[in-house]
């Protein structure tokens, strides 16, 4: 295969986290099927998982839940940096700071011991969704809403959002859509994060900037511009000119095409048949009908399929969340594979860094500035 660039194919780490099956559409967590674990799972025994290597005990999956549970409250700094953003930051934005200012305050700061970065992981899965929950609520002139530790982790952020215990499809619903983003191998963010750590910086500075990556519109941006383009596009009757019309003008659909999966995104076909669902109960079926047809499309005209982003962008906005909060959710969920990542990182470090083929100018003189003519400078 010659080389198209973006490290495509290069194997940059030993990693017992996750592997894919891009031919045959299989996505694992630590051995078992991401088909099993949104069948019989939760996201808090998902992040068990990732986070230790195996399934929980029932003791242990108590004792991890109430430690998250226990963890989802904000120190006074991180909740003032927050409030203050509200006004004038965009949400991924927020996030990033957010979570940057965390790090100011916490306990283990100073420290990259195995137990220390499994403690300071707990706490950001648990926080996460209190930022981003606490900044919606101050953006749309509403009182923030404290945690409840009742609820399990999902249920909790969609009580911290809106202010009422959602319905049991939608707790459910939520909850498998963290289980379906919680890792997944080496991708751009993950491998932002082993970077930052393989200089062996901190925790959260790595998930700093894994949160950067994923902000962009080719990564964890993707969700927000699917449903941009399905209320663009706005009614079923067009679909299959509009997005030829895009293909032609050599625009990207976003939502499909991926670097590893040359078939369906597993994932994709879990969130696909929540949308279906959502959109039946629901008094706006055309996002999910203009999604399914979109597909069609895009399948005819490019052999394109869908991934991840494609059918969380209209099971999200059938949870009643706005557009903007959608790549911050993908972070709350991926912040465990980012987390475990780091910790594996720490734990056989050596400092990633690559080289690059040098294609500048061959070595010359130094020219003093008053002989520089302008186009030598330029
Ligand atoms: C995910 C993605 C970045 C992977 O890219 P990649 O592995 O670098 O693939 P390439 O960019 O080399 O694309 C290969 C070919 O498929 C096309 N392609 C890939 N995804 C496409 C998309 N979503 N829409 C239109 N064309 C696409 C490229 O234009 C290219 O076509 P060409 O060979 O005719 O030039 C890419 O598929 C994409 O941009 N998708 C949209 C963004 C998205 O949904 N991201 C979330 C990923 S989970």
């Amino acid at each position: 295969m010659a080389d198209k660039g973006g490290l495509e194919g290069i194997v940059v780490a030993r990693s017992r986290l996750c592997s894919i099956d891009g031919q045959r559409g299989v996505l694992i967590y630590g051995g078992y099927d991401v088909n099993d674990l949104a069948e019989h799972s939760s996201y808090e025994e998902t992040c068990f998982l990732i986070l230790r290597g195996h399934l929980p005990s029932g003791d242990e999956l108590e004792s991890f839940r109430r430690e998250l549970a226990a963890s989802r409250a904000l120190s006074e700094e991180t909740a003032s940096v927050i409030d203050m953003l509200a006004t004038h930051a965009a949400p991924m934005e927020m996030l990033r700071t957010a979570v940057s200012a965390d790090s100011f305050d916490d306990p283990d700061k100073n420290s990259n011991a195995e137990e220390a970065n499994f403690r300071k992981a707990t706490r950001l899965i648990a926080k996460m969704p209190t930022m981003v929950a606490r900044y919606q609520r101050r953006r749309s002139g509403q009182e923030p809403i404290e945690p409840d530790a009742e609820l399990a982790h999902a249920a909790n952020f969609l009580y911290m959002l809106t202010g009422e215990r959602p319905r049991e499809q939608a707790a459910r619903t939520f909850d498998v859509a963290l289980i379906l983003h919680a890792d997944h191998e080496m991708n751009a963010s993950t491998f932002t994060a082993r970077v930052i750590a393989s200089t062996l910086s901190d925790m959260h500075s790595a998930i700093t900037g894994a949160i950067g990556a994923l902000k962009g519109p080719l990564h964890g941006g993707a969700n927000e511009q699917v449903m941009q383009l399905l209320e663009d596009i706005g009614t079923d009757e067009n679909i299959e000119q509009e997005i030829r019309g895009r293909l032609e003008r050599r625009e990207r659909i976003m939502g499909f095409g991926h670097r590893v999966y040359k078939t369906y995104d597993p994932r994709a076909v879990i969130l696909k048949r929540f949308s279906k669902q959502l959109a039946e109960a629901s008094d706006e079926p055309q996002w999910f009908s203009m999604s399914e047809h979109i597909e069609k499309a895009v399948m005819e005209e490019k052999g394109l399929y869908p991934n991840v982003d494609f059918y969380s962008a209209s099971t999200y906005h059938y949870l009643g969340i706005e557009t903007g909060l959608f790549t911050p959710i993908f972070a709350m969920s991926r912040v465990v594979g980012w987390a475990a990542h780091v910790i594996e990182q720490h734990g056989d470090n050596r400092l990633i860094r690559p080289s690059s083929e040098y294609v500048g100018p061959a070595l010359r003189p130094y020219e003093p500035i008053g002989q520089r003519s302008a186009s030598a400078a330029a």
